[in-house]
């Protein structure tokens, strides 16, 4: 039984698996993201819980539309309509729903609910994104990447900004996919070391640039994310913008970046903030098929937990 829980814990070569295994099934589909299912049905007859204690529209339907195409069923439930956090334990919740379905995705808070859930759950679970890594996302961007630049691995990618979740998830996967990984963005924001040391017991570059057009000198891929997380108090909305202003995508600082240089959002985005319009929908944008590619990607990682 696999989870997927985080890349820096998923072998380099299941990872690189379930990118093929997404690329495959995206081509068969023929350009189609919606409409009939795929041909196989490798999730005939299986449930999957979709849990979110925090808001999605990507995730959340990009989930249940991969179910569907594999011939699943979902439930979606909200981390209000579950007992979770009012008074059962997390340990109880996974045992009960392991007797009820074959596959647990959930969306939540801090990484120990996770953890819990998946030791105590006896069917795979999956990260749909905590406080700290948000997984999926990065499989569906290292997608997006190679669909149109080709391999990954060696590339210099840099982050923008707010050191977050989906930021650690990309550290990881610095590691992982073998790209060379640089961060700017105010110290008090600085992803989290583990991340980056991680990153470079694996043999690849992971720095630190405060200077956003050095950091970005030479980048294949820029990548920049909201200044305010979900989990983040809206109270330090003016805070995290004071520190943030100086690292925003615009276009001058896209054109320190390769002429070739791709620029990703995991989306939702906030205008004229953390990136402008002009990024957002100009040419070096791939934006909306990292959205779309969050369904092929989850299918492939389903289809690897299940071993389907
Ligand atoms: N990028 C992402 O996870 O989007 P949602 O929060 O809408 O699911």
């Amino acid at each position: 039984m696999n989870s997927f829980l985080d890349i820096h814990t998923t072998e380099k070569s299941e990872l690189r698996g379930m990118i093929e295994s997404a690329r495959r099934m995206k081509e068969a589909r023929n350009g189609r993201p919606k409409g009939a299912p795929d041909d196989e049905l490798p999730l005939k007859n299986r449930m999957v819980a979709l849990i979110f204690e925090k808001p999605s529209t990507r995730t959340r339907v990009s989930f249940d539309l991969g179910v569907r195409q594999m011939g699943g069923q979902t439930m979606v439930l909200s981390g209000t309509e579950l007992q979770l956090g009012h008074g059962e334990t997390i340990a109880d919740t996974a045992r009960v729903l392991s007797r009820y379905v074959d596959l647990i995705m959930i969306r939540t808070f801090e990484e120990a609910t996770l953890q819990e859930m998946a030791e105590y759950a006896d069917v795979p679970v999956i990260n749909g994104l905590t406080n700290r890594t948000h997984p999926c996302q990065i499989m569906a961007d290292v997608l997006t990447y190679e669909e149109h630049r080709g391999p990954i691995a060696g590339k210099k990618v840099v982050w923008s900004g707010d050191g977050n979740n989906v930021c650690a998830s990309l550290i990881q996967a610095a590691g992982q996919f073998g790209f060379d990984f640089t961060f700017t963005g105010p110290a008090a924001l600085d992803p989290e070391r583990v991340w980056m040391d991680f990153a470079r017991e694996q043999g690849v570059a992971a720095e630190i640039q405060r200077d956003p057009a050095k950091a970005v000198a030479g980048a294949d891929l820029v990548v920049t994310d909201t200044w305010v997380s979900m989990h983040d108090p809206q109270s330090a909305k003016e805070r995290r913008h004071n520190q943030l202003r100086g690292y925003q995508v615009n276009k001058k600082l896209m054109a320190h970046a390769k002429p070739d240089a791709l620029f990703m959002h995991c989306l939702p985005a906030h205008r004229e903030d953390e990136v402008t319009s002009a990024v957002m929908d100009g040419p070096h944008s791939v934006v909306f098929d990292e959205a779309e590619n969050r369904l092929h990607a989850q299918k492939a990682v389903m289809r690897w937990c299940l071993n389907v």
